[in-house]
């Protein structure tokens, strides 16, 4: 039984490592592979998992919108953000598409990190893909409210707009006013600037509260300067590591029904730690 990443580049994937330890524990008989892949040979990969020659797959750069017009069915989660990152065949033999990155940022807060959603306050930098998938999971959640911020307005009003009628307060702040607010409870960075070296992202954490969380759901580099800044301003800080882990374990799920064990997630975050 085979199951692959695709995308380009692939080098640095890190799915197979997860996928492939998951795959030994549980005794499945099968390989994880990363393949790099032009765009013009996306079908074929479909016809393989069609032919039962995949088990599943996963989709990264560039081709997580790309992917969608060679699927016969998208889950809710791929509908609302238009984008894939799991395949698999359901019991109609039909190739359908679906989204963990959300749903494994929530697992991730919530499992791994102990936070409760209800009556939180969210201050998101970033109004892209990542920032639409995690907001589409967080107002399913009884959160309090969403600030997002975006160095392009426009996109983050139209964001606020598309989650206008989830009942969950949106509102939309000024990019160079990086300041949440004191009742902030979580502030998570979903824009790709901090992943080169010199991007250096710097809010204004002066009216923070010290229990506030701080996300960066980039992990390469390990440390953003983003979270660099706000660690010495003694906040807690994460970085994408964690929602990397759970937004494989759902995919996991998806190909083998398996709801992984807190320790699948915590061995996995070892390897990678140490690599
Ligand atoms: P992803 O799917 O990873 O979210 P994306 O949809 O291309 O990727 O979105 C990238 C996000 O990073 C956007 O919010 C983008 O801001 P703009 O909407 O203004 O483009 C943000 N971003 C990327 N480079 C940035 C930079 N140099 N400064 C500020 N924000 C940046």
């Amino acid at each position: 039984m085979k199951l692959l990443v695709i995308g380009n580049p692939i080098k640095h994937s890190k799915s197979p490592m997860i996928h492939n330890y998951w795959i030994k524990k549980y005794k499945i008989k099968g390989i994880y592979e990363k393949l790099k892949i032009e765009e013009n040979n996306l079908w074929q990969v479909i016809d393989e998992l069609k032919k039962g020659k995949l088990k599943g797959i996963n989709v990264t750069l560039p081709y997580k919108e790309k992917i969608i017009t060679f699927l016969d069915k998208l889950d809710s989660s791929a509908k609302v953000s238009q984008a894939v990152n799991t395949i698999f065949l359901d019991k109609n033999e039909k190739a359908v598409g679906a989204n963990t990155d959300g749903v494994g940022f929530v697992s991730y807060l919530t499992k791994d990190l102990n936070v409760k959603l209800k009556d939180k306050n969210f201050y998101i930098l970033g109004a892209g893909g990542s920032s639409l998938g995690i907001i589409s999971e967080l107002v399913k959640h009884g959160i309090s409210s969403i600030t997002i911020v975006n160095r392009t307005i426009k996109k983050a009003e139209s964001l606020a707009k598309k989650f206008s009628s989830s009942g969950i307060p949106i509102t939309v702040h000024d990019w160079k006013l990086l300041k949440p607010g004191k009742n902030i409870d979580v502030v998570v960075n979903t824009s790709s600037f901090g992943m080169k070296n010199t991007d250096v992202l710097s809010i204004n954490s002066s009216k923070l509260k010290k229990e506030t969380l701080i996300l960066d759901i980039i992990y390469e580099p390990r440390e953003t300067e983003f979270l660099k800044q706000l660690k010495k301003e003694k906040f807690k800080t994460h970085n994408g590591i964690g929602m990397l882990i759970r937004q494989a374990a759902e995919s996991f799920n998806f190909w083998f029904n398996i709801s992984l064990k807190k320790e699948d997630i915590e061995n996995v975050r070892k390897i990678i730690e140490n690599k």
